[in-house]
């Protein structure tokens, strides 16, 4: 059954008709080609589709698009500004937190979470921020890293 929704991606408002089974992962992808936001596991386990529903990170396989009409979504393409990465991206690049890139994206929003809500977060805060993402590359080192330094150059 089709429904109608409004609600805010990256800032831009968005009105349609969306399937109400419709997970708002496949939506932001296949309905507004926000293709940023990845999909692994599709069951909550991988964090690749991680999307910022009204500032906290959601893994967006596991709310409908539907649930989030009248709501504020930021997705990895929300976060370069004026043609300039976001801190949090050109700290991933620096300290090589990237490798196939697949689960970057989620990464990125979980840790832009994370540093929305805390400015001098702790290891121990960014780790619990990330341990719902996986990364099957880079051993997860260098990921840490690079929010501590995205931190530190935003403050
Ligand atoms: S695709 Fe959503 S958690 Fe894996
Ligand atoms: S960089 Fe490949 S899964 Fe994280």
């Amino acid at each position: 059954m089709l429904k109608k929704i409004s609600l805010t991606v990256n800032g831009k408002p968005y009105s349609g008709e969306v399937e109400s089974r419709t997970l708002l992962a496949h939506f932001l992808r296949d309905g507004l080609r926000l293709t940023g936001t990845h999909t692994g596991c599709v069951v909550g386990r991988c964090g690749a589709c991680t999307v910022l529903w009204n500032g906290t990170p959601v893994k967006s396989c596991m709310v409908f698009a539907v649930q989030a009409a009248g709501d504020d979504i930021v997705t990895v393409e929300g976060l370069a500004q004026d043609k300039r990465l976001h801190p949090l991206q050109e700290a991933f690049w620096k300290n090589d937190a990237v490798e196939c890139g697949y689960c970057t994206p989620g990464m990125l929003m979980s840790a832009y979470g994370l540093l929305n809500k805390k400015n001098k977060p702790t290891e121990k805060d960014i780790k619990r921020a990330i341990s719902g993402n996986l990364c099957r590359c880079t051993g997860y080192g260098n990921i840490v890293a690079a929010i501590k330094e995205a931190a530190a150059n935003m403050k």
